[in-house]
């Protein structure tokens, strides 16, 4: 199946925001995220291992969908596309990330911290997307401000976010889902804890809308 930028945002109240620094983590730990109800997953290029655990899960876990995170390029968004990522999404947005994912079919959250960038997203079709860096940005009163001019835009704030102030966030209008690396600690990840993972994520999944 293929989704609408939309469709992955509304899917669970959580994307977890995944930094993997090793391809043997990759299969046991969406397993774990989609055991406690989260199956978006978003994937970092941060690592040199990323694109080799994006193709691990897409082969491995076929309920999870799994996403890029850090797209900066074209050649990043190609580069997810063949490793199997079935959306995108960027920490800011230019017009030739837009470009490349919509001639990729791959839907892109693209990252926006200011009104001029919301404007560029969505003078190229993109009105569904991530803020970014959330808390560091202005947090809730940057998405109250922005509800005003920009009524026809979600937003899923990452950055910041944790389980205290998800709850804050979920319940503006204009925030569809949060993005965020709290249910994948590094050290649970590293010391194979995918139990505390699967409860990280029931608990994310849970969250009120
Ligand atoms: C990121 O890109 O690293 C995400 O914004 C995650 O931020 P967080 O660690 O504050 O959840």
């Amino acid at each position: 199946a293929t989704f609408s930028p939309l469709e992955v945002m509304t899917d669970a109240p959580v994307i977890p925001v995944i930094v993997l620094e090793d391809v043997e983590h990759a299969v046991p730990l969406a397993r774990a995220l989609v055991a406690g109800g989260i199956r978006m997953l978003e994937v970092t290029l941060r690592t040199p291992v990323a694109l080799a655990c994006m193709e691990r899960i897409a082969l491995e876990v076929p309920e999870a969908v799994t996403g890029a995170g850090t797209v900066r390029s074209a050649a990043d968004a190609e580069a997810a596309r063949r490793a199997g990522a079935r959306f995108a999404v960027s920490p800011g947005y230019t017009s030739a990330v837009g470009r490349a994912c919509r001639d990729l079919g791959l839907p892109l959250l693209p990252g926006v911290a200011t009104g001029s960038e919301i404007m560029a997203a969505a003078e190229d079709g993109y009105t569904e997307l991530k803020f970014f860096p959330a808390m560091q940005a202005g947090g809730l009163a940057m998405l109250k401000a922005w509800a005003g001019p920009f009524t026809d835009v979600r937003f899923c704030p990452t950055g910041g976010v944790t389980p205290l102030n998800a709850r804050e966030f979920l319940a503006l209008p204009n925030v569809v889902c949060v993005g965020g690396s709290w249910l994948c600690p590094v050290e649970s990840v590293r010391s194979g804890d995918w139990s505390r993972i699967t409860q990280l994520a029931r608990d994310a999944a849970t969250l009120r809308r």
